[in-house]
């Protein structure tokens, strides 16, 4: 079987060459950042964007970047000479690996650096048609939900919540109030206005939470940035999934209880299509660029 080519510290590898020292603060503490990035015929999705904010989430963390943006863009062109088609890009940089496990994050230690791809999951044509089921929960993350943490322990229990009810997310309440879901952004939408959750510490603000407010002012489809009540939240005509690799999906189903009319309302349907719009723009820039 081919081995895939991934990055590791600068050079690229077999994925079964690449070894991790076991006092990695990675492994140790879930000490680093990472990111996803999807690319559609080669073409990646807002890289700069991404990269952009890998630098937020490591200034965040104090974790010294490695690598400029154009550097870290030229690494992604190179990994993806190996992945034709439709990939995700997935981004680790961690703390590296001291001599001894020790909390106080030491000084002058050399980050590690992983890159690989995998072949990107689009959303299936019936979940975009019929939507998708989610369920609530309490939001018992931490309150630095705003860097993109490996340290996700709390989203992947939040997550298992809805996998085991045969849901698509979970959708986080905290104190009353919406913030996102544990691996996608959420949008509601009341009397043809859109609402956003406020860009704050307690939600990872994604690229694409950031890419549906520019394509809804160029759409001219209204949106708000404010608190959602959680009485908003089932209360809403529409809700709708944001991420990189869900892209923007309707929520058709809320703890059982149908949303809205039950089907992807109209508004998701004007938004899926800028979306599609955009994707389409961008694969035709870079053919021409090429
Ligand atoms: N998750 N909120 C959380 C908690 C997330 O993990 C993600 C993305 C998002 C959406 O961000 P973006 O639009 O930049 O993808 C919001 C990625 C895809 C993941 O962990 O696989």
């Amino acid at each position: 079987m081919n081995v895939p080519i991934a990055h590791f510290n600068g050079k690229l590898l077999p994925l079964d060459q690449i070894h991790v020292s076991p006092l990695d603060r990675g492994f140790i503490f879930g000490d680093g950042v990472y990111e996803v990035i999807p690319v559609y015929n080669g073409a990646a999705l807002r890289a700069r964007e991404h990269f952009e904010r890998l630098q937020r989430s490591m200034d965040e963390i104090e974790l010294r970047n490695p690598h400029g943006v154009d550097e870290w863009i030229a690494a992604t062109e190179a990994l993806l000479e190996h992945h034709p088609g439709n990939q995700s890009v997935y981004i680790q940089v961690t703390r590296g690996a001291p001599p001894k496990r020790d909390h106080v994050i030491p000084k002058g230690l050399e980050p590690t650096v992983f890159m690989m791809c995998y072949p990107l999951a689009s959303p299936s044509r019936e979940s975009i048609e019929n939507g998708v089921a989610c369920v609530t929960a309490r939001d018992f993350r931490w309150e630095k939900c705003h860097i993109k943490s490996t340290s996700l322990l709390g989203n992947v229990l939040a997550r298992q919540i809805s996998a085991e009810a045969g849901a698509t997310e979970t959708i986080l309440i905290r104190n009353g109030m919406l913030t996102e879901a544990s691996a996608s952004n959420v949008f509601i939408v009341k009397n043809g206005v859109v609402a956003a959750p406020p860009r704050d510490n307690l939600i990872l603000l994604g690229i694409t939470y950031d890419l549906l407010v520019r394509l809804s002012e160029e759409g001219s489809v209204r949106l708000e940035i404010r608190p959602v009540s959680e009485a908003q939240l089932r209360d809403a005509d529409e809700v709708w999934l944001t991420s990189s690799t869900k892209e923007v999906l309707a929520v058709t189903k809320l703890d059982g209880e149908p949303v809205g009319g039950g089907k992807p309302g109209a508004v998701f349907r004007r938004m899926h299509a800028l979306y599609q719009e955009h994707k389409a723009k961008l694969a035709s820039s870079r053919a021409v660029a090429a």
